[in-house]
């Protein structure tokens, strides 16, 4: 259990008048979490300050070789006005996860969620009570030695700001259409694609960047090796239906291990469709579209929720995926959970966290 000290901003900010038009992540909260890690202390120094610049040496490993991790949750506030947060365990695990895999130390998972909960407390009244808004947490550590040769650091930040949002996409709920990325690679196995660390969305920026110049919101990555494997989209996992069958990716260590996506399928599973974590090559995708099976297709991500595909390119061929609208399964999965989130629908899974009473 950590000792958390709170200095409260004298300067609090005005917030945000039109909650329909918060967008995604522009504004922040009067106040941030901020902890220490020295080696030979381990994580020490836990404390609530007001929102601030961050200053560093401009050695900064961070700033050099992207030692530096990040973590996307959200807080809601349900109807009664209580807050909540969706499986915060699941994201501070994976944190651990891109920890290890780019040599940051370990952090106690529940000393993360108590953070975030006092942290979410002295922001409270940011917490946006609009249908559809949320408020974005976004727990991050960098390495700040001052040292430009390349090494792990022994020393490091846990930062902790919050972002009040609407919808991920500006097009909101309406589907987005993305293409098949054909030259450029996310990563491969034994890369960083498992992990979510900055380096990975650095590497990525060109070819949304190109998607843009096109008319497309984002790419769908293929397996870096072969280029036949559908892997995931820029800010999503992504799920489609094949006749009967609900397919996504398998984690076979280059994709991101989505929160969102796991509880899809666990959603899926639990209403009795027919989901498969496997290998799908892109091929199958075309086939199944060219004899009328390929139903629906989706993203999953904190950010992104549940973000229908209304159109989705492969080389030449520009697939409609059902008329351009949102499918059923789609919708019904967007209503299930958003409602378990926003506490509409009873929490079943045992996924919600109460942050206030
Ligand atoms: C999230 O869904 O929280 C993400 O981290 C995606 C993001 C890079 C905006």
């Amino acid at each position: 259990m950590l000792n958390i000290s709170v200095e409260l901003t004298k300067n609090p900010k005005q917030k945000p008048t039109d909650e329909t038009k918060l967008g995604f992540g522009h504004i922040f909260t009067d106040h941030m979490f901020v902890m220490n890690y020295d080696a030979g202390m381990g994580w020490h120094d836990p404390r609530i300050i007001p929102y601030q610049s961050l200053q560093l040496d401009p050695a900064a490993m961070c700033l050099h070789y992207s030692q530096e991790v990040f973590e996307g949750m959200k807080a809601y506030r349900t109807a009664d006005g209580t807050i909540q947060l969706f499986r915060p365990d699941e994201n501070f695990k994976r944190l651990n996860v891109s920890n290890q895999r780019v040599c940051i130390p370990p952090i106690d998972v529940d000393d993360c969620i108590q953070a975030v909960k006092e942290l979410v407390v002295v922001d409270q009244d940011w917490v946006p009570h609009t249908d559809g808004t949320s408020l974005y947490i976004r727990p991050f550590i960098i390495a700040t030695d001052a040292h430009v040769g390349v090494q792990a650091g022994n020393h490091y930040l846990f930062i902790i700001i919050l972002s009040p949002v609407g919808a991920y996409y500006p097009t909101g709920m309406d589907p987005v259409s993305i293409y098949v990325e054909s030259k450029y690679a996310r990563t491969v196995k034994g890369g960083t694609g498992v992990a979510k660390t900055g380096g990975n969305y650095a590497a990525s920026l060109i070819a949304q960047e190109e998607a843009h110049e096109q008319g497309y919101t984002q790419v769908l990555w293929l397996d870096g090796a072969t280029h036949q494997y559908v892997e995931e989209v820029g800010t999503m996992n992504v799920f489609f239906v094949i006749g009967d069958e609900v397919v996504t990716p398998a984690l076979e260590g280059s994709i991101l291990s989505g929160i969102t996506r796991k509880s899809s399928v666990q959603i899926l599973k639990d209403w009795g469709y027919k989901v498969s974590e496997r290998r799908l090559p892109i091929a199958e995708v075309v086939e199944a579209y060219q004899n009328g099976n390929l139903k629906e297709v989706f993203g999953t991500g904190t950010a992104a929720v549940i973000s229908p595909v209304g159109k989705l390119k492969v080389g030449d061929l520009v697939m409609d995926i059902n008329g351009g609208k949102i499918g059923p399964i789609t919708q019904r999965l967007y209503d299930e959970l958003t409602g378990i989130q926003w506490g509409k629908i009873a929490d079943r899974f045992g996924w919600i966290q109460k942050v206030t009473q």
